[in-house]
């Protein structure tokens, strides 16, 4: 059984990493498995470059490309057209049609047209090896993250990806010891980092405010229908576009959507500089709604559904608690099929203060059991809103994304390259926070069984600076005025 098992591990392992993966959807078990081989594999692993804390060599007229452009692709692309020295260079997708959508926007502010890459699933490659990009965003569906970020990353290119970075541990490791080796970040877009209230509240956690934050809860609870989940991409969308990655994602078990949640709680609780998870508990409902409801909409028996006939669909909620090595505990909740409002959470509890975002109205609690008073949060904003928020709110208003988080987002990991300083979130996080995928699957799975988290840092965690969103030695990327159609 053991040997077997090694001998199917030793074959994935030769595959290209997008394989892997489709292989891992397939068979749950398989992906299970992987979790164990990996973990076994990598016992120990000391860091060789640690990236954490690196300013990579400043790079002041930045070059920029492309990979995906569906929704999230297409608005970040816009948001970077609008910084002043840098360029963008080369864009890819698979499909004309987003491309079209780029060029007609690329025309209407008289941008010089970037090259183009799209007559297959396996044309961004050409993109990768061009030899004047020095930096790629890779937005394109989950599944293809981890192959797209080492591959540009071998071929000399820092990264930018969009979450989750990665499904499997294996691609995890990969991605964290591909940007040690090759000395190019590989960040992960995790924009909720910079919601002006995660923040605001993470900035006031590292003060000290809430005194010593015991336990944190963070959350992706979205609801979508299983008709919406579930409706076929129309052309001139390609097929795998639009709710695409939600049916994939709700074929297999456990938090498949992690990053929101965790990550500003990571952040708010310097896990990854002082502190690090230590092992995952996860406990899954069954699926009260998805079977039943795709039964339905199968028998209308289109091509489309029947990729996803037979699977077994995830939980309707997923909760996964981490105990970290210093005693703290963070709670991650993921329900995308029950109806309820959108919640990523956010709570922190600390022994002088408590926040949390959800539902709205967002609360800070600095006296007992009584929340601070509308004038009070405004004050509170005014004292401790980062400086990076605050020299960003107007521009992030104005451009938009989520509010603003993702022009933030974009903007200080651009600017931090030009200017040549450490990237605030690294392939670390990006590892740390995505790994609750596959660990949250392993152990729902194996009635709710702990299991221990890896060590991405390789030890590094112990010594890595907490955030800090200030803005020494940053700031010089200026911002063209906004045009009609880039907003
Ligand atoms: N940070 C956030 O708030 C947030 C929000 C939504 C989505 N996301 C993430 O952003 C990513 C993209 O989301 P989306 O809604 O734009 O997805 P989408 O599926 O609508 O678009 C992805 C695009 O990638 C293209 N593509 C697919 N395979 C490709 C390949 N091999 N080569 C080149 N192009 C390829 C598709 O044709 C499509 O245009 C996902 O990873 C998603 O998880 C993040």
């Amino acid at each position: 059984m053991k040997n077997s098992r090694r001998d199917f591990f030793k074959q994935v392992a030769a595959l290209p990493i997008a394989a892997q993966v489709a292989l891992a959807y397939g068979d749950e078990s398989k992906l299970r498995d992987e979790v164990e081989e990996t973990t076994l594999i990598r016992k120990g692993r000391r860091s060789v470059f640690n990236m954490s804390g690196y300013a990579a060599p400043a790079i002041p007229k930045l070059r920029v490309g492309y990979i995906g452009l569906g929704p999230r692709g297409l608005a970040s692309l816009k948001r970077t057209a609008m910084f002043e020295d840098v360029e963008i260079r080369a864009i890819a997708d698979c499909y004309e049609y987003p491309i079209q959508q780029a060029r007609d926007f690329f025309k209407s502010i008289n941008y010089p047209a970037p090259a183009e890459y799209f007559k297959s699933e396996e044309t961004w490659k050409d993109l990768v090896a061009r030899d004047d990009l020095d930096l790629i965003f890779v937005t394109t569906p989950q599944y293809w993250h981890a192959e797209m970020a080492c591959a540009a990353m071998e071929a000399g290119k820092h990264v930018a990806c969009e979450v989750p970075l990665c499904y499997t541990l294996e691609e995890c490791w990969r991605l964290v010891e591909t940007s040690e080796r090759t000395r190019k970040h590989c960040a992960m877009l995790e924009n909720c980092c910079y919601d002006f209230f995660e923040a605001t509240t993470g900035n006031m956690a590292r003060q000290g405010v809430f005194g010593e934050i015991v336990y944190g809860e963070g959350a992706y609870i979205h609801y979508f229908t299983t008709a919406q989940v579930f409706a076929e991409p129309q052309p001139p969308l390609s097929k795998k576009a639009g709710m695409h990655r939600h049916a994939v994602a709700c074929t297999v078990k456990g938090n498949r959507y992690p990053t929101h949640g965790f990550g500003p709680v990571c952040v708010a609780m310097n896990v990854g500089a002082g502190d690090r998870p230590d092992y995952l508990t996860s406990t899954e409902t069954d699926d009260f709604v998805r079977a039943r409801e795709f039964a339905e909409i199968l028998k209308e028996g289109r091509d489309y559904h029947k990729q996803f006939a037979g699977k077994e669909f995830s939980g309707n909620m997923n909760l996964s608690t981490i105990r970290t090595v210093n005693g703290k505990a963070i709670l991650i909740k993921y329900d995308r099929m029950s109806p309820q409002p959108y919640s990523r959470s956010y709570v922190l509890s600390g022994l002088k203060g408590f926040v949390q975002k959800y539902p709205d109205p967002a609360r800070i609690y600095l006296n007992g059991e009584t929340p601070a008073t509308e004038e009070e949060m405004k004050a509170i904003e005014e004292q401790y809103a980062p400086e990076l928020i605050k020299y960003l709110r107007e521009n992030a208003l104005k451009f938009g994304g989520h509010g603003g988080m993702d022009f933030v987002c974009e903007y200080r990991l651009i600017d931090s390259l030009r200017n040549g300083l450490p990237l605030d979130l690294t392939v670390y996080d990006g590892a740390t926070w995505s790994a609750v995928i596959p660990l949250s699957l392993w152990s729902a799975t194996r009635r709710s069984q702990p299991i221990d988290f890896p060590d991405f840092t390789g030890g590094n965690w112990k010594t890595n600076k907490p955030l800090d969103l200030s803005l020494r030695g940053g700031g010089s990327t200026k911002v063209k005025a906004p045009t009609e159609t880039a907003k």
